[in-house]
């Protein structure tokens, strides 16, 4: 299972990086916004930071909405670094533009997956990987981990390519039931990842073990 961290922030990607099981960056709009990178050349900028920071795949979203403006704006992301994957909305023409970054040999992840319907499309149209968003569907009372399960059915009944990145993750325990599905990736928070360190039955014991130690010290 791959682990990806859902932010634009160096810091935390550096933190995660050092801890050294770090596979790759997803960011967003909003994403980058919160860390005032703000205009394109800043934004492009940043995703070259990130890229000379992490060793694995980086997510860069294209802002256009029309066909050609997503393909342009997509080879001009995957020209900054060659760990960029495109990131393209579940849309129409982002379809259509996930098909031609495909046959064109540029990698992307196709976001803002809600259904099962979705991500057929996506593996269908070549996405290298596919985020269906499970905390956002959380948030309204909908199954999330639910939509990972069924994604990982249907792309095994069909052997697809495409990696299922489980996204929106909020929490640790996200992580471990996306792992107990099969989930390919997942991306959240640095504290998600982090959680999976704590057990205070280690923390007690280390404890022990060091104050043992110690005694015949
Ligand atoms: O990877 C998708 C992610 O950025 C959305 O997360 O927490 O805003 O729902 P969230």
């Amino acid at each position: 299972m791959k682990f990806f961290i859902d932010t634009a922030n160096l810091d935390q990607i550096r933190e995660a990086q050092e801890l050294s099981v770090l596979d790759g960056v997803t960011t967003n709009p909003s994403l980058m916004a919160k860390e005032g990178i703000t205009g394109r050349n800043n934004i492009l900028k940043h995703y070259v930071d990130i890229c000379n920071i992490v060793d694995g795949d980086v997510s860069a979203e294209v802002i256009a909405t029309d066909v050609e403006g997503m393909i342009k704006e997509g080879e001009e992301l995957a020209d900054l670094h060659d760990q960029i994957v495109v990131k393209v909305p579940m849309i129409r023409n982002g379809v259509k533009a996930l098909k031609y970054f495909s046959d064109n040999g540029i990698r992307t992840n196709c976001t803002l997956v809600f259904s099962v319907g979705q991500a057929l499309l996506a593996a269908k149209a070549g996405a290298t990987y596919v985020s269906p968003f499970m905390g956002r569907l959380d948030d309204i009372s909908t199954d999330g981990l639910n939509l990972i399960a069924e994604i990982r059915h249907i792309y095994d009944n069909y052997a697809f390519d495409t990696q299922i990145l489980a996204a929106s993750v909020r929490h640790t325990m996200h992580i471990i039931d996306c792992a107990k599905i099969g989930a390919d990736v997942m991306t959240g928070p640095l504290s998600s990842i982090e959680g999976l360190l704590k057990h205070p039955l280690t923390d007690i014991g280390l404890e022990k073990f060091l104050a043992d130690y110690n005694k015949g010290n």
